[in-house]
Parts: C-alpha cells; sequence; structure tokens
C-alpha cells in the first residue's frame, strides 16, 4: 500500500522585540519612505542577547507539535534549514534534538537559503514515502540580526532581513487521504553563487576567517540586488507553472499561494502573473521581512492560523534565493 504525506501542524514563533525602519535609519543613511517603497518593509523582528537561532525554533516546534496533535517523543527524524545556525558546525537539526528532549533521531541540515524549507520538505516527503521516517519535524529558522552591518556600508542588506522561525509537523498517511503532498520542483544554478552571499567564514581561500576579512566585509551579506530581482521574477511563476503542470492543474486551481517572502514587489509581481486575488497570497513581509528559511513556514502557519486556509485546499509553496536555488511544492492541505 503506498505511503504519501501530510503536513499535520504548523507552528511559528518570532522575537518580541520589534524594530521599525525608523529605527534603522538612525543607525544608517537610510528612510521608511526608501525601505517601503523598495520593499514593502515596515518593521522586522530582532532577538534579544542570550536568544539562539534554535531556540526560536524550538518554540516553534512546540507550537507545531500541539497544532500537529503530536507528543514530542513521536518525532523520528528532524530536518533543519537555515542560513545562520548557532554554530559554524554542527548544524542546529542536532542541538535543537537535544533541545527538545528527543532520543537520538536523526537530523539533517539543509543550506539552502531562501529555498531551504522547500527543499527540507521535499526531503521530509521522500523519506516519509520510502519508509525511512512517519513524523518528520521540518524547521525554518533564522536569526539574521547578528549577521548584519548597521552602518551605512551595510544598508542595503541590514534593511532587508528578519528573525523569526516556524516548522511543518510531516507524517505518513494513506492512500484515501485528501490531505497530502503531491509533488515537488527544485533547481539549482550555481553560476550566480556569489550574487547573494556571504563569502567567509569559508574554505575557498585561508584562513577561513580573519581580522582583515571583517574589516574587508567579507562576513557580511552581499546581494547583487538587481539581478536577484530579474531572475527572481521570472523563476517564481516557471517553477509555479512546472509542478501545476504536473499535476494537470492551473493557476486558478491555486487556492493558497505562499511565496517566499522577499519583496513586496516581486510577490506582487508573481500575483499578477498568476492572476490570483490578494486574498489567496500570502504576504507578511511588511511586518517581519524577509526570514529566509522560515519565510515560508511563518506566512503558511500564520495563514493556517488566520483561517485563510482549509484542510482541502490547494495549496502553493514557492521559493527562490541564493544559490541560486529555486522550487515549488504543491500540497493538499
Ligand atoms: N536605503 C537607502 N538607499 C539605499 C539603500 C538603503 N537601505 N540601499 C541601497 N540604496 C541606494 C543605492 O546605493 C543606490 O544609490 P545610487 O543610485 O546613488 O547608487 C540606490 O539606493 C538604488 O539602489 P539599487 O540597488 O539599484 O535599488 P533597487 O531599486 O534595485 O532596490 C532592492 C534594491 C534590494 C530593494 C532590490 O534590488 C530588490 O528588491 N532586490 C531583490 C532582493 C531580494 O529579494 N533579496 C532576497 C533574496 S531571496
Amino acid at each position: 500500500m503506498s505511503t504519501f504525506a501530510r503536513i499535520a501542524g504548523l507552528g511559528h514563533h518570532v522575537p518580541d522585540r520589534v524594530v521599525t525602519n525608523d529605527d534603522l535609519a538612525a543607525l544608517m543613511d537610510t528612510s521608511d519612505a526608501w525601505i517601503r517603497e523598495r520593499t514593502g518593509i515596515v518593521e522586522r523582528r530582532f532577538v534579544e542577547d542570550g536568544t539562539t537561532c534554535t531556540d526560536l525554533a524550538e518554540v516553534a516546534s512546540r507550537a507545531a507539535m500541539v497544532n500537529a496533535g503530536w507528543e514530542p517523543g513521536e518525532v523520528d527524524f528532524i530536518i533543519f534549514a537555515t542560513l545562520s545556525p548557532d554554530l559554524y558546525f554542527p548544524g542546529n537539526g542536532a542541538i535543537l534534538q537535544h533541545q527538545l528532549g528527543l532520543g537520538p533521531v536523526g537530523a539533517l541540515d539543509v543550506r539552502n537559503q531562501c529555498s531551504g524549507f522547500v527543499y527540507a520538505l521535499s526531503a521530509a516527503d521522500a523519506y516519509i514515502r520510502m519508509g525511512m521516517a512517519r513524523k518528520v519535524l521540518v524547521v525554518g529558522a533564522e536569526v539574521h540580526s547578528r549577521g548584519l552591518v548597521f552602518s551605512d556600508s551595510g544598508r542595503d542588506t541590514a534593511v532587508i532581513f528578519g528573525d523569526g522561525a516556524a516548522a511543518a509537523c510531516v507524517e505518513a498517511v494513506g492512500p484515501e487521504s485528501g490531505s497530502r503532498i503531491l509533488r515537488h520542483a527544485l533547481h539549482a544554478d550555481g553560476k550566480y553563487a556569489r550574487e547573494l552571499c556571504i563569502l567567509k567564514p569559508g574554505s575557498a581561500s585561508a584562513p577561513y576567517v580573519s581580522n582583515d576579512h571583517i574589516e574587508a566585509g567579507l562576513t557580511a551579506p552581499y546581494m547583487n540586488g538587481r539581478e536577484v530581482f530579474r531572475h527572481a521574477v521570472t523563476k517564481f511563476p516557471a517553477v509555479i507553472q512546472e509542478v501545476l503542470e504536473a499535476e494537470g492543474l492551473e493557476a486558478a486551481d491555486v487556492d493558497f499561494l505562499v511565496p517566499h517572502q522577499a519583496n513586496l514587489r516581486i510577490t506582487e509581481a508573481v500575483r499578477q502573473r498568476m492572476g490570483l486575488p490578494e486574498d489567496r497570497v500570502a504576504s507578511n513581509i511588511s511586518h517581519y521581512g524577509n526570514t529566509t528559511a522560515a519565510s515560508i513556514p511563518l506566512a503558511f502557519s500564520e495563514a493556517v492560523a488566520e483561517g485563510k486556509v482549509k484542510r482541502g485546499d490547494l495549496v502553493c509553496l514557492a521559493a527562490f534565493g541564493a544559490g541560486f536555488t529555486w522550487g515549488a511544492s504543491l500540497l493538499r492541505y
């Protein structure tokens, strides 16, 4: 009998501390008007001292498990997507396993930045379908605020990114279940690896990291914003079309689209290309900024909590980001 996977529940958690555009304008040469107009961001959340990326993930994971009706001890695998892990190594998956007090279940870390959650969900789906796991905790979480440069030299990225976490409980279901993940499409083009990246620490040149690297800004994110924008507005619609066509569906069939929250202008361009009304497309970038691997599950979790997504709805998740990597998942919630 074939096995499928479904999202049994979602949960999210953001830090309490709200940082407005005006707060950033006090630190660097930027303005509320510039940030709103270019990105749609009004405010974002930053962690307080002492809170780690895994701490945010732990709260989100516990919320997701409550919503799914799971006991923590039932989790048999963790997949953790982040670009801002607590440590250079090991990854956050193992740290979360410990913080949740789980037995020695497997923990996989995914480094696909803004596409991280879609890649992680596809791996959970595959593990469940092949019988390797039955209850997989899939997490996306970021603490960007400690890696950004809050001065004029870092203003192009400092105004975009925010902290947050979200998790999905993905479980095995039988073929009779109408609630199931349908398919994924995943892509990468490493020709553009250095258009959106953090160069150091890294082993491409010695040493991994030095004071010179820090002074030269190599430990801060670099982004060629125009190049990212140009690719994002074409790759998003193309990969959404790819998963829909493979299922014999079209844009109008999508009950709810959850695009990665990179930029309001990108989301709007994708929404208009698909001909979807605003109430069928997730948009929370105004409050949280770009939370990278957390962005899709955070927007999805909020939409479910607000009653915008119901069981049985056709939901499409779509991502584009560093790598470049991009992808989409199609599911019946
Ligand atoms: N505040 C004020 N001015 C800023 C600024 C800031 N935070 N950051 C950059 N600028 C300036 C630039 O220095 C430039 O000045 P100049 O004309 O004197 O050289 C001017 O604003 C325009 O910069 P540019 O980068 O061309 O702006 P843009 O219209 O392309 O908008 C982005 C910048 C980043 C908002 C836009 O390119 C974008 O959204 N890209 C996609 C980014 C993204 O989604 N990243 C996440 C990846 S998943």
